[in-house]
């Protein structure tokens, strides 16, 4: 028997916008009357991966919010279902590595092994658990060294709840779901008003991405709703899940062609992007620069400050890393880890250019005209 919910993830970027109402998660920041800030759209964005998992453990509310007041663009969450149907958000099918399952004598007996994927694999599945039972473990963070101190404090989120953050808040969001549960995906999404083609009104005011890693989902769910859409791409040995295809064929200017009818950008894994040997970069592919020749965007994954992840050419400093893919590679958006880096990069190096204050502006002026009169 195969976990049928869990293949097919479908990843979606919500934009968080509103400071008003909370129904399901107060925010300390609450003023009930805030103005609501815009979607920057001049700057590549920042986009939180499961939420600032850097710091908090994964896809809870608690790392969707500090993502929130970090900066994020948007925050970005994976969908699956539970054994009733209830749509959550979680990123691995097993909840092995994410949360305390382990400790729990009462799902002793749930560890199965189900073929994903061509591989067989043991543990708790999501699949197995109503979400009354997933409502009852606590998140943990995945890697031993990243902070542990919030391991056991969050539970597992629903998607439902997840759209309330990114509506209540102000910034972003993402969820992935399997096949299955693709109409149930948008019919969550129409039912909070998310809908319009890229750039649209519609969409400014609730700006989200669809992704996905299989194209037929994307091509399916493209007849159900006009929101822009990302097609994921992973490691060149990687086929794709539902057609099998080889990166090289989904990489070609023919393919690129065809799937720019249905999407607005690629989200390709960054060593596909710029080969990696022996932990230094190689040269950079040419994937940027055909992607945008289709006038797709590129929103490469994953961005992380660890030195276990950067590469040698940027002696364990992550601004150099966001300096070289945002201004040698020239890419539109990042997923990140560490939102709160990102952002202070970007506000350092490209800060809004409505950010200037009155003083800063007579400041400008003044010097302006001392140049002037230097002359
Ligand atoms: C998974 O395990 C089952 C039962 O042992 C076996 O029949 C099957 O071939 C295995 N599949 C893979 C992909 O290894
Ligand atoms: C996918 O395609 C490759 C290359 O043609 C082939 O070797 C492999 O068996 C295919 N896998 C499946 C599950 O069809």
């Amino acid at each position: 028997m195969r976990p049928s919910l869990c293949y097919i993830p479908l990843f979606l970027l919500v934009q968080l916008h509103l400071v008003f109402a909370r129904p399901l998660f107060p925010l300390p920041s609450k003023t009930g009357n805030e103005e609501k800030k815009p979607l920057q759209t001049y700057r590549p964005y920042n986009i939180a991966h499961r939420g600032s998992n850097g710091e908090i453990p994964e896809e809870t509310a608690a790392a969707y919010l500090r993502a929130i007041d970090e900066g994020a663009d948007f925050i970005e969450t994976d969908i699956l279902a539970s054994k009733d149907g209830a749509l959550i958000c979680f990123h691995d099918v097993t909840l092995d590595d994410t949360t305390d399952v382990a400790m729990h004598k009462e799902f002793a007996d749930r560890r199965r092994t189900y073929e994903v994927e061509w591989f067989n694999v043991t543990g708790w599945f999501v699949v197995d658990f109503t979400l009354e039972e997933l409502k009852t473990l606590k998140v943990k963070q995945r890697y031993s060294f990243r902070d542990q101190q919030y391991n056991g404090m969050y539970s597992i989120i629903t998607f439902e709840e997840f759209i309330s953050i990114a509506l209540d808040a102000g910034r972003t969001v993402k969820w992935a779901g399997g096949k299955k549960f693709e109409d149930k995906f948008v019919d969550t999404l129409l039912k909070y008003g998310y809908k319009g083609q890229y750039m649209s009104e519609t969409w400014l005011k609730q700006p989200l991405f669809i992704q996905s890693f299989a194209p037929t989902s994307l091509v399916h769910v493209s007849k159900l709703i006009d929101s822009p859409k990302v097609f994921l791409i992973d490691d060149i040995t990687v086929r794709t899940q539902d057609t099998n295809q080889s990166y090289w064929e989904i990489t070609s200017d023919d393919y690129l062609a065809y799937i720019s009818n249905y999407v607005v950008g690629l989200g390709p894994w960054k060593d596909t992007v710029v080969p990696v040997a022996r932990n230094y970069l190689m040269s950079p592919t040419d994937l940027v620069a055909r992607a945008h020749a289709h006038n797709l965007q590129v929103h490469p994954y994953t961005y992380r400050n660890e030195n276990h992840f950067l590469h040698f050419n940027f002696h364990q400093d992550p601004y150099a890393e966001y300096d070289f893919w945002l201004n040698t590679v020239g890419v539109d958006g990042l997923f990140t880890d560490f939102t709160g880096t990102l952002h202070r990069y970007q506000e350092l190096t490209s800060p809004h250019p409505k950010d200037e204050t009155a003083n800063n502006l007579l400041v400008k002026i003044a010097e302006m005209i001392t140049a002037y009169e230097g002359q």
